[in-house]
């Protein structure tokens, strides 16, 4: 169902632009040359989540081998369809990679591509890009336009040495990695462009509550890291049937208070709406005077801080 950017069909868009549309929308790209480590997932939560708050959203997938993101948008708009409900989506597309022989020529097309789909969503409040978790030039080209960038990891240390490589006995930083020098690289082709640098973000992703020891190795090589990247480091969401089980239905843990879902919201789930809070706050969207008790009859009540975006 999305736009090929090439073909035809587009997501529906709701809400309506309620204020200026003059701005440009912030990007938001979640990314990891790791494969499976939640970037689908937490795109789509954050998305869902600034649509809830009434900003109007568009989502670029970068991975139309894979396709996650878009088939997560389709069940949603199938089960919404099927159930009558009034669901939010965001506006969405698909950008390819170039099928084209000739390394620069493909190239070029990509950024094409890409810069038309940007352009097309430019009445947007916020992007967000979800790329492949392997490197290619589209999710090079993906990563340049970040104003934020958000690196979902797995608690482990196979992950981690795809930010940095960590001496096991100091726990420094020997040397960055291949994805954090082209991180790097994105950055100075932004500065150059005069767009500013990019707000990176690494959010611990799937951890479990029982493994304190590895959690504390973790933590330690994670603020070295974090220190000599300049990057900002968030707790994350934790290993939780609930951040899987609603693809098919095209669901998040924050649709399941509307009407008509079957799907119960339970007390298990509040940790979870905290997680997604948390989240939200790095990226800059805060919930104004509400108590934690409030979390399960409320859906996440953020505003947009000025000066977050352009
Ligand atoms: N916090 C979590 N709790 C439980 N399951 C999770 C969590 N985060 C992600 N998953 C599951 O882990 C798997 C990988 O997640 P996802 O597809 O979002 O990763 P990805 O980084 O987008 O992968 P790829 O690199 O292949 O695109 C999926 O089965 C997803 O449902
Ligand atoms: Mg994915």
């Amino acid at each position: 169902m999305a736009d090929e950017i090439t073909g035809t069909t587009l997501g529906a868009t709701h809400p309506q632009p309620a204020d200026d549309r003059s701005r440009k929308p912030t990007v938001i790209v979640f990314g990891n040359e790791k494969g499976g480590t939640g970037k689908s997932t937490a795109a789509m939560h954050v998305i869902i989540g600034l649509l809830r708050e009434g900003f109007q959203v568009g989502a670029i997938d970068l991975d139309a081998r894979q396709g996650t993101l878009t088939r997560y948008f389709d069940n949603r708009r199938i089960y919404a369809a099927r159930r009558g409900l009034r669901l939010p989506h965001p506006v969405y597309r698909t950008v390819s990679r170039s099928e084209l022989a000739e390394r620069s020529a493909a190239e070029t097309e990509e950024r094409e591509r890409l810069d038309h789909a940007i352009d097309s969503l430019s009445n947007c409040d916020f992007i967000v890009l979800d790329t492949p978790g392997s490197d290619n030039h589209l999710s090079r080209e993906g990563h340049s336009h970040a104003d934020i960038l958000i690196t979902p990891l797995n608690d482990s240390f196979v992950d981690l040495d795809l930010l940095g490589r960590i001496d096991s006995e100091n726990n420094k930083m020997l040397a960055p990695s291949k994805y954090s020098e082209m991180v790097w690289e994105q950055k100075k082709r932004r500065v150059q462009r005069g767009e500013g640098s990019i707000d990176w973000i690494v959010m611990r992703n799937r951890l479990a509550t029982l493994d304190s020891r590895n959690k504390r190795k973790m933590d330690q090589a994670l603020n070295e890291i974090s220190r000599r990247l300049g990057l900002r480091l968030i707790a994350g969401f934790s290993e939780r049937v609930i951040f899987r089980e609603l693809f098919l239905k095209g669901l998040t843990l924050l649709d399941i208070r509307e009407e008509g879902t079957d799907v119960t919201l339970t007390m298990s789930h509040i940790a979870a709406l905290q997680e997604i809070r948390n989240l939200m706050r790095a990226i800059g969207i805060e919930r104004q005077g509400e108590e934690e008790s409030e979390a399960p009859t409320s859906s996440l009540e953020m505003s947009m801080p000025s000066g977050r975006i352009a």
